[in-house]
């Protein structure tokens, strides 16, 4: 069995942070969202993995590499303009040839893995099998109806008026019979071509489409609260330890990572939080449910809930909580200004001021 990672596409609804980034290289916990679904692959035992990429090629490529890191073996898939999850497929359709392979959406996060899964895909060996899982608000994902059996009978994407509350999970086992699907369907009314309408047509001429339950927990990391919750539940699993320095005068209460070369000076870190090498972080508050990346400096500030990317500075700024800051951000309290904000603003920005 191959896989094959999406990691193309543009990553609309985490702008700014994707003006400058791949979205699935958001860290959580301090590791790159792509990493932890790379090391599921792995663990289920495949490691021949192709990678399809867009626009941010060369910092996916950077991230990844050959694949040694990870014991895979990675080869690339340009994909010039994201036109659907079928149509990375078709991109891949050489490389990929008769075998059978997982599709990983880049930015899917599933605790728990998927070593289960591909074992039951192994098993009994349908035409594909897809993951499904009980949401709150089908309308945001693609939506499957299952016979009594687990055979999926129906799939809509992003419908209106969802016919059920099993949310189709970014995780797919095909046979090559999808190529087949992927030939006949047409791109959909938003012009992509649509992985749920190949899934459809397989079950309309009639193949073995079954659907399994997550394993553990899952979440698309599609927007900044799915981050936040995400890191909060990889947090919840880390062992403390101080591989920095901590001063005399501060406290580390619950797990906490100081990771080489970071520096705690008369400040409290409550965890589970991380705070990356080379960071600083001075007078300050930290946590819970917090990562701090490296070469940070966090000084005179409180940061609750948050997810700080590398060598962002913020000084005097009150209390912050709930919030995703963004590499090399600088966020400044005015203490001595009059009362007024002053702020430098990207496109797409959004903060929220206390007064
Ligand atoms: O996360 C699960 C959902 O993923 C499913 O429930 C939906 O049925 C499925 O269509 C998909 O919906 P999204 O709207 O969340 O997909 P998104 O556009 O965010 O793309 C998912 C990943 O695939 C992301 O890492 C970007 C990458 N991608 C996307 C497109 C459209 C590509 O590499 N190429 C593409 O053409």
């Amino acid at each position: 069995m191959k896989a094959l990672v999406l990691a193309g596409g543009t990553g609309s609804r985490l702008r700014p942070i994707t003006h400058t980034a791949a979205k699935q290289l958001v860290p959580v916990a301090n590791k790159p969202v792509l990493f932890y679904g790379i090391e599921s692959i792995v663990e289920a035992g495949v490691v021949e993995i192709g990678v399809v990429v867009g626009d941010t090629a060369p910092e996916i490529r950077a991230a990844l590499g050959d694949g040694s890191r990870f014991g895979a073996r990675i080869t690339y898939v340009h994909q010039p303009r994201p036109l659907g999850l079928a149509h990375a497929v078709r991109l891949a359709r050489g490389w990929l040839g008769e075998d059978d392979f997982v599709m990983y959406l880049g930015d899917n996060f599933v605790i728990g893995g998927i070593k289960g899964p591909a074992e039951d895909f192994r098993a009994t060996a349908p035409d594909a099998r897809i993951l499904v899982t009980r949401v709150p608000d089908p309308t945001r994902f693609g939506v499957a109806e299952l016979g009594p059996d687990g055979r999926v009978i129906r799939l809509q994407e992003k419908p209106r008026e969802p016919r059920s509350d099993l949310a189709v999970v970014g995780v797919y086992f095909f046979t090559s019979a999808v190529h087949r699907a992927i030939e006949a369907i047409e791109p959909s009314a938003r012009g992509e071509l649509e992985i749920t309408d190949a899934l459809q047509w397989l079950v309309d001429s009639g193949h073995d489409v079954r659907a399994g339950a997550i394993d553990g927990y899952w979440k698309d990391t599609g927007d900044v609260t799915d981050m936040l919750e995400v890191n909060r539940r990889v947090l919840a699993d880390i062992e403390g330890a101080v591989l920095g320095d901590v001063d005399a005068t501060s406290v580390l209460v619950g797990p906490v990572r100081i990771e080489a070369g970071a520096r705690i000076v008369r400040s409290t870190v409550v965890g589970p939080a991380v705070v990356g090498a080379g960071s600083l972080v001075q007078d300050s508050r930290i946590g819970p449910a917090t990562s701090i990346a490296e070469g940070c400096a966090i000084t005179g500030s409180d940061v609750e809930y948050s997810l700080i990317l590398r060598d962002a500075r913020i000084e005097q700024a009150g209390r912050i909580e709930g919030s995703l800051i963004g590499r090399s951000v600088r966020v400044t309290g005015a203490a001595l200004a009059p009362r007024a904000h002053r702020l430098v603003l990207g496109d797409h920005s959004r903060i929220q001021l206390a007064s």
